[in-house]
């Protein structure tokens, strides 16, 4: 099953991915979570991809492609993926669909920009073991202490661009360029909307109930 997850940032598309995988049977293929790899590992890649990053503006397309297109060949991908933040711009889209994959099903994640930047704002992660919480009201995993991981005790911080100002330029960012795959995946057909507004088990339901129309 080859899945896409679109939305804005915030939407949730990483912790339904991280929820659904191993029941699917397939990975997660998340490009930022690539590109923060680089990032860590210090690589030409990584410091490039840092600058745009930090900013909240979109890495460019023929580094996010080749990233993608280096992942996808990896073994592990045979039974498939969900592509979590891939694509993002009709280019992006216009490669995959050159290279011949198939998707079975895009899932837009709907969501209000007041809910965006809510999430955003209380999202930590824990500096050790990458562990994602939320430390704002009616935002799940909650940590029993907010400035420690409750699996492994490392410190929990903020994203660079989760801060307010930058998270502002991701949200313009988004309306500008990814906000046109909408259009251009309803046109392909296989397409469905999911509320993301709700509680994370109704939207994994709702996602299982897109599923069972491939
Ligand atoms: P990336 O890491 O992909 O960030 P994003 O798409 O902006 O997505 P987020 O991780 O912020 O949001 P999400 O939808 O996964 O929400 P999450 O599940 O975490 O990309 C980072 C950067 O890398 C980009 O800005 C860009 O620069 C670059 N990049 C990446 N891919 C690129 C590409 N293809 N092209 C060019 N550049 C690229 O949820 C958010 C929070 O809310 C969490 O704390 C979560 O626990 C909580 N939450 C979620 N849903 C619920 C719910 N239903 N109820 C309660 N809490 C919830």
């Amino acid at each position: 099953m080859k899945l896409i997850f679109l939305g804005p940032p915030g939407a949730g598309k990483g912790t339904y991915s991280q929820a659904l995988v191993e029941e699917l049977g397939i990975v997660q293929i998340s490009t930022g979570d690539l590109l923060r790899g680089a990032i860590k590992e210090g690589t030409e890649l990584g410091l490039k991809a840092k600058e745009y990053m930090d900013a909240g503006n979109l890495v460019p397309d023929d580094i996010v492609i080749g990233l993608l297109k280096k992942r996808i060949e990896k073994e592990d991908c045979k039974n498939g993926f969900i592509l979590d933040g891939f694509p993002r711009t009709v280019p992006q889209a216009e490669a995959l669909e050159e290279s011949g994959i198939k998707i079975d099903k895009v899932i837009n994640f709907t969501v209000t920009d007041e809910l965006i930047i809510h999430r955003l704002s209380g999202r930590r992660i824990c500096s050790k073991c990458n562990a994602v919480y939320n430390i704002n009201e009616g935002c799940v995993p909650q940590p029993e202490d907010k400035s420690k991981c409750d699996d492994c005790g490392g410190e929990l911080i903020q994203r660079d661009d989760d801060k307010p100002e930058v998270i502002k330029t991701r949200l313009e960012d988004y309306k500008q360029k990814t906000e046109p795959l909408i259009d251009f995946y309803k046109e392909k057909g296989r397409f469905a909307e999911v509320n993301s507004t709700q509680e994370v088990e109704k939207i994994l339901d709702d996602i299982r109930e897109v599923l069972k129309e491939i």
